[in-house]
């Protein structure tokens, strides 16, 4: 089937169930314990992580932060300061960018355009004050087409002041794995090939290591779901037979709670979801939980009841909003407008980019792994696309002239949608954002805070094909 990318239009009834429920209960349970932690030491170092297929495990070669995949989930309470000793021992340079979070520039983990990387050996501290409740991530920012789809990620949440009345607070990370018959990572990295297309897709998708992930609910209770997607390149449509959620959060940020209805719920690589569901399946019962991706239909979990129902009675309550974090008013009538044209990739219309400061062609920027371009600049990153002055509001009307969805990500601010192909909108704030081939979408943000920003496509391949630019703001 074609990927629901348009995914308001696709509905329930549009949709053909996966396999059926009820295979082995040997698969991993997919709920984990997010209990409060803050470790202070971070390492990155090859490990090894448990990936469940279903009713069998395999153990993958990994790199890691921590020894697991995802790290260490890094828990906070907004207010608090992250302070974090980061010490590389993988044999090649590294950095942590906290993706969706607002920290100074010299500890955004951009390598290399706000840090050095940090060298083999090496270590850097990264502390800031986590100013945003939500649900971040943080991931290397460095050869990320070979270290995160290797498993360099984790998960950071920074708690509201006044925390969600929930039952469980249970967290959903989506990814996916090239892996071959053996349960070892594809070892073929950077092929020009997947990075001219769709990135590297996998073929093993997962929820938390899991192929057939087991999340417990009990009858009657209220729980908040937390989704985040770290594949490098992967898009998911989800689908939640049997519940009706209700988003509470985009990429962090609150919303106006509003239902899912009997829409998908579709995640672009970096982007996370805050959901609140009410547990309303019959004691014993279980749910398929499908996924649509680039590639494929899969059953990625179920929704699994224990025998017993429970709960502390929030079921079918109104869900009130989470605590909103500060925000800049948008000057919108006075904001720098800015074109960005995204370009490139197989089927593209490019013939050619300036790379170094030259015009190439294509055989000329294959041969320098650069196929994809935005106006024209196929990834310099000497030049930024505009410099802003502090406090200016800009708008970025962004183009997709390709033929392949991309996935746009702001570091250190987070913007508005404003516009989507022609219409105008009232989009939440967010740090991700999807368009589907030939899509037009404009957003838009106030320059906050001093320093260079990267703006760039969140599939790791397109970003290191090219498809990176970043805003200087004095
Ligand atoms: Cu999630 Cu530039 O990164
Ligand atoms: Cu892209």
């Amino acid at each position: 089937m074609t990927f629901p990318l348009r995914a308001a239009t696709v509905t329930r009834r549009g949709v053909i169930f996966g396999a059926a429920a009820g295979l082995a209960s040997l698969s991993m349970a997919a709920n984990r314990t997010l209990a409060a932690s803050a470790p202070r030491r971070l390492i990155a170092a090859p490990g090894r992580q448990a990936l469940g297929y279903g009713n069998a495990t395999r153990l993958a070669d990994t790199w890691s932060y921590n020894g697991t995949v995802p790290g260490p989930l890094l828990r906070y309470r907004v207010g608090d300061r992250l302070e974090v000793d980061f010490q590389n021992r993988l044999d090649e340079p590294t950095a942590v960018h906290w993706h969706g979070l607002r920290p100074p520039n010299a500890m955004d983990g951009a390598a290399p355009l706000t840090q050095a990387p940090v060298e083999p050996g090496g270590s850097m501290t990264y502390a800031f004050d986590l100013t945003d409740a939500g649900t971040y991530w943080y991931h290397t920012h460095f050869r990320g087409w070979n270290q995160q789809d290797r498993g360099l990620y984790g998960i950071l949440i920074v708690d509201e002041r006044k925390p969600l009345q929930v039952d469980q607070d249970i967290l959903l990370v989506l990814d996916d794995w090239v892996v071959d018959k053996n349960g070892q990572l594809d070892p073929a990295f950077g092929q020009m090939h997947e990075w001219a297309h769709a990135g590297r897709l996998g073929n093993l998708a997962t929820i938390n290591n899991s192929a057939d992930a087991a999340v417990q609910l009990t009858a009657g209770e209220r729980v908040r779901l937390r989704l985040a997607n770290v594949a490098n390149a992967q898009i998911f449509a989800l689908l939640f037979s049997g519940h009706i959620p209700v988003i509470v959060a985009e990429d962090g940020n609150p919303v106006e709670p509003r239902s899912l209805g009997d829409k998908l719920l579709v995640l672009g690589p970096g982007q996370r979801v805050d959901l609140v569901l009410d547990a309303t399946g019959a004691p014993g019962s279980t749910h398929p939980i499908t996924a649509y991706t680039l590639t494929d239909e899969v059953r990625l979990g179920r929704f699994v009841y224990g025998a017993e129902a429970g709960g502390s009675g929030l079921v079918g309550n109104d869900v009130k909003p989470l605590d909103g974090n500060a925000r800049p008013i948008l000057d919108l009538a006075n904001a720098r407008r800015l074109d960005l044209t995204m370009e490139g990739g197989a089927m593209g219309r490019m013939r050619g980019a300036m790379m170094s400061g030259r015009m190439m062609g294509m055989r000329e920027l294959v041969s320098n792994g650069r196929i994809w371009a935005f106006n024209g600049i196929a990834g310099d990153m000497d030049t930024p696309l505009a410099v802003l002055k502090r406090g200016e509001t800009a708008i970025v009307d962004i183009v997709n002239d390709t033929a392949f969805p991309h996935a746009m990500h702001l570091h250190g601010m987070h913007f508005r949608e404003i516009a989507r192909n022609g219409e105008a909108i009232d989009g939440s704030w967010r740090d991700t954002t999807v368009l589907a081939s030939d899509d037009r979408v404009s957003i838009a943000f106030v320059a906050e805070a001093p320093g260079k920003w990267m703006l760039h496509c969140h599939m790791i391949e397109h970003q290191a094909g090219g498809m990176m630019t970043f805003l200087e703001v004095e």
